[in-house]
């Protein structure tokens, strides 16, 4: 076991990650250059997802959108149904948002600095650091959850990851061991072990280029870290639907941006059908979790004899009836779509 009694003893540990990078790197397609604006995108689905089931949906996106004006000038459904399978769409908004920003307030040039970056619409610290680094090479380290569990380990360090202060204080860990040159590969570096080696389960020590400097692994105490005090709050959320239908048409309303699903759209949730002829037919129940919300979902199957009954009431309350075909072609929290794609099946 070493021991280290100055910053610079650290930094060979960057070096070694680099030598390590270097040959294991993953051929992934926005590593191919140093464009911003795929490095964004690319970024912002891998928040959502892992690489693998990542990729797809990346290279379908910048195939339609292949920059920040085809992005600002798409309309707002279009962007979300490119996003569809991704789930937490604010994430597309904000993207299709921040692309006018770009636009509106930058002249069109992508912003060039970690500052600037963190002003766009649905970029946080990380996302501006991995864009920095790996496009303008800029030595911020982009700090995730692989940021914390390969420097708790590396450093048998007990810091709660939880704590707000966490980011922080792992960045400064970082630091110690980013070299100056190649800022974006070192992130990326990182990202990689993390996933292919320092995994959460199972970490494979065996074939770590870090293992000679690890202190949880000298010790024999991998599994006690990363440290996290506070579990991640979650609650309950009970949702009631009707899915009314006659023919091949059923009635949906989009939402609002408040709260879940933002600007998704979903089945009526309160129409009052006591003045309407109308049979339910059955009722089912679906249990969905999300990251923050475990829900549970009724779905009232409701027949009527006739859309027209409806028409005040979808001028009011601005509900659609759509089939199938004119349903697809918008975005449904999965569910809700899993829901209607069995009824017509
Ligand atoms: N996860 C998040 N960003 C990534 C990147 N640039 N490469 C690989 N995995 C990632
Ligand atoms: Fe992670 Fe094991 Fe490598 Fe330590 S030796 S950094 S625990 S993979």
């Amino acid at each position: 076991m070493k021991t280290y009694k100055q910053k610079t003893d650290f930094l060979y540990i960057g070096s070694k990650l680099l030598i390590w990078y270097h040959t294991n790197k993953r051929d992934l397609p926005w590593r191919k250059n140093t464009n911003p604006y795929n490095i964004w995108i690319s970024e912002i689905v891998l928040q959502q997802t892992q690489v693998k089931q990542g990729l797809q949906h990346y290279i379908n996106f910048v195939a339609r959108f292949p920059n920040v004006q085809s992005l600002a000038n798409a309309n707002e459904e279009e962007v979300m149904l490119y996003w569809k399978g991704l789930g937490y769409y604010s994430r597309a908004l904000n993207l299709h948002k921040a692309a006018k920003q770009i636009i509106n307030d930058y002249d069109s040039e992508f912003p060039n600095q970690y500052s600037q970056l963190l002003k766009l619409k649905g970029v946080g610290k990380y996302t501006a650091a991995a864009i920095a680094s790996i496009a303008f090479e800029e030595k911020i380290p982009a700090v995730d959850g692989n940021f914390y569990r390969v420097l708790s380990r590396l450093f048998a360090d007990d810091f709660d990851i939880s704590n707000s202060k966490a980011s922080q204080y792992f960045s400064q860990l970082a630091e110690l061991i980013m070299p100056d040159d190649n800022p974006g590969c070192f992130n990326q570096a990182m990202m990689d072990l993390g996933s292919a080696i320092c995994k959460p389960k199972n970490p494979m020590c065996g074939d770590c280029p870090l293992q000679d400097d690890c202190r949880a692994f000298a010790v024999g105490k991998i599994e006690q870290f990363p440290v996290k005090l506070k579990k991640t709050k979650v609650e309950n959320l009970t949702l009631t639907y009707q899915f009314i239908h006659h023919d091949n048409q059923f009635l949906v309303k989009q939402r609002d941006t408040s709260d879940i699903w933002k600007k998704l759209f979903e089945f009526p949730k309160n129409i009052d059908l006591s003045d309407f002829p109308h049979e339910v037919e059955s009722e089912k129940l679906i249990r969905h979790k999300l990251t923050h919300r475990n829900l549970e979902i009724s779905i009232f199957k409701i027949n009527i004899p006739d859309f027209s009954d409806f028409e005040n009431l979808k001028k009011e309350f601005v509900f659609l009836s759509l089939t199938k075909d004119e349903a697809d072609q918008k975005s449904f929290p999965k569910p809700l779509h899993d829901f209607y794609v069995k009824y017509f099946s």
